[in-house]
């Protein structure tokens, strides 16, 4: 089965080809930089960005598999959660595709294909924590089987990746901030022992907030005392240490041994090291190019609810900004086409 993945849930224009048989056959992501200077994804440009290059993008997706449109059995589109504006712009495009080629339209969640973006290179077993870490996103989701979740906690300000954003933008360094503090961090020592925002909070358990300690960390750049590799370290230290400190908590409140970290900041190096350094714990990452926004996630996602679940949808099933990862398999449910 061949399936088509469309991602524009953000500010990435992505469209990827999956073969149930040979893997992905192409991934296309059109990154839009354009938002650098704004040192955050400016919503009205998202959209029209999307608009722009999402027929390019799905050219070029099809040319790199080497297939042709009629080659395709169904569409897969990021429906929820994510700013609507540019929802809107990939679910008009898959809409439009499934209604012309006559294929079954197939809704995914944008945070179910960032944790089985993991599944891709191969199957993962169940039930197993997921530590999602994006730039929209931090959440603790207990995953029991595909479509059946717990949501434990998230964030109850911003997401951690948007904190790396602003303290890479605090520091004068360019956008997304994440990958480069990731690499400042590296020269830098823990000068400053920043808080770990709500780490022994017994009624936030797993729940997140990063918007104090992002305050704290400007804070300490603005005063110009320290060298920005020590901020970076310091910064990243505390952010670590509370992601991963939850997660095993977690593990060891539900008697699970294995983790799946999932979005944009799973490709932290430092979050990674410590991750594997619990070796009673099996940590799963999705391979680097899979870690922030892609068609390839999407794709895999739709394919696994097409081929476990039969589902696809009607062309009257909306995006939606908002709509909790547990949910979502409910909301399908009333709109199966
Ligand atoms: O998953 P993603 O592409 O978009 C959302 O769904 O939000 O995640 C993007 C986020 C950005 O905030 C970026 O700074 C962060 O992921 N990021 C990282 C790293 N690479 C990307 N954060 C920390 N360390 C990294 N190496
Ligand atoms: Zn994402």
């Amino acid at each position: 089965m061949i399936v088509l993945g469309i991602e524009t849930s953000c500010d990435d224009t992505s469209v990827a080809v999956y073969d149930s048989e040979k893997g992905i056959l192409s991934n296309v992501v059109s990154s839009q930089l354009i938002h650098a200077q704004f040192g955050g994804v400016y919503p009205e440009i998202a959209a029209r960005e999307h608009t722009k290059n999402f027929l390019p993008v799905l050219d070029k997706a099809l040319k790199d598999a080497n297939i042709v449109l009629s080659d395709i059995d169904a569409i897969a589109t990021t429906f929820m959660p994510g700013l609507i504006v540019s929802l809107v712009a990939g679910v008009s495009g898959a809409k439009a595709l499934s209604f012309s080629v006559k294929k079954p339209l197939i809704p995914v969640h944008h945070i179910e294909a960032h944790i089985f973006a993991n599944f891709i290179k191969k199957e993962i077993e169940y039930p197993f924590l997921a530590l999602v870490v994006s730039g929209g996103h931090t959440e603790l989701i207990l995953v029991k089987e595909f479509e059946d979740y717990i949501y434990l906690g998230g964030t109850l300000d911003d997401a951690v990746g948007e904190v790396y954003d602003k303290v890479a933008r605090a520091l004068g360094l360019g956008f997304p901030g994440g990958p480069i503090i990731d690499k400042l961090a590296k020269e830098g020592k823990e000068v400053i022992k920043f808080p770990r925002p709500l780490l022994n909070d017994e009624e936030n358990k797993y729940n997140f907030s990063f918007s104090g300690l992002k305050s704290a960390v400007i804070r300490e750049i603005n005063k110009g005392i320290y060298k920005q590799e020590d901020i970076a370290k310091s910064f990243q230290n505390a952010v670590v240490d509370v992601l991963v400190k939850k997660t095993v908590l977690a593990c060891k409140e539900f008697g699970i041994n294995r983790v799946v970290v999932a979005g944009g900041v799973s490709a932290n190096s430092q979050l990674r090291e410590e991750f594997l350094n619990f070796k009673d714990l099996e940590v799963h990452f999705p391979p680097m190019y899979l870690c922030t926004d892609n068609g390839a996630m999407v794709a895999y996602t739709g394919y696994k609810r097409f081929k476990e679940k039969g589902v696809a949808v009607s062309l009257d099933f909306e995006a939606k900004a908002r709509c909790r990862i547990d949910k979502f398999p409910q909301l399908l449910r009333s709109f199966h086409a």
